[in-house]
């Protein structure tokens, strides 16, 4: 399964990938990491894996319908079977989503659906959910909106503070993302009209 990871910052999530998946016997190979930002530190991580990097400044391009196209042509010549938004924080168009449709994940750092958007580790606290945790879903048009097909949740704890809660919720995506992405390279993991499908059952 060739895969291609888009990333806006430090990367924590690619390299989970890079070393549970890409650099191991599992069947997903990171072709390129496309970045939005230069200054990305997952861009290290990735030439220091050996992979492929791309950066594609959305400033440049005169708005978002024209920054997805070209997006979609830099990563076209890869032909990726996967695509893989690890912290990539560009809202997408329809158009670049229908493209990938089925085969474009995202972690969300909640419970979906609860906490969409920014800030949900001090929106959790905020509202005083009792738990926490990130999903892996697939990308459709509405934003954090597409079908979920895993969660990793952890217990808000007294004394808890934004930053511990990403701290942990952060363990759980290390762990999470290389699960769901293996499933998808083993063939296990599809999107239905009815949803996502694993080994053909409904999630
Ligand atoms: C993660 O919290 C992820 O859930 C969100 O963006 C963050 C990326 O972190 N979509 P990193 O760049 O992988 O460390």
């Amino acid at each position: 399964c060739r895969a291609l990871v888009l990333i806006s910052g430090s990367g924590s999530n690619l390299q989970a990938l890079i070393d549970q998946l890409h650099s191991s016997d599992a069947p997903l190979h990171i072709a390129a990491v496309l970045s939005n930002k230069a200054d990305a530190y997952g861009l290290i991580r990735a030439q220091n894996a050996g992979i492929d990097t791309l950066v594609l400044d959305h400033k440049a391009y005169a708005d978002r319908e024209a920054f997805d196209r070209a997006m979609i042509s830099a990563m076209d010549a890869y032909q990726p079977d996967l695509v893989i938004l690890a912290g990539f924080m560009r809202i997408l168009t329809p158009t670049f989503v229908e493209h990938y449709q089925g085969r474009l994940l995202n972690i969300h750092p909640s419970l979906l659906p609860r906490h969409k958007g920014l800030n949900t580790h001090q929106r959790a606290l905020d509202e005083g959910d009792s738990e926490h945790g990130c999903s892996v879903h697939f990308v459709t048009a509405e934003l954090d909106g597409g079908p979920v097909i895993a969660r990793a949740a952890i217990d808000i704890l007294p004394g808890d503070s934004a930053e511990t809660l990403a701290q942990r919720v952060h363990q759980q995506e290390h762990l999470l993302y290389p699960q769901v992405a293996r499933w998808f390279a083993e063939g296990r993991l599809s999107l239905a009209a009815s949803g996502p499908l694993l080994d053909g059952q409904a999630l």
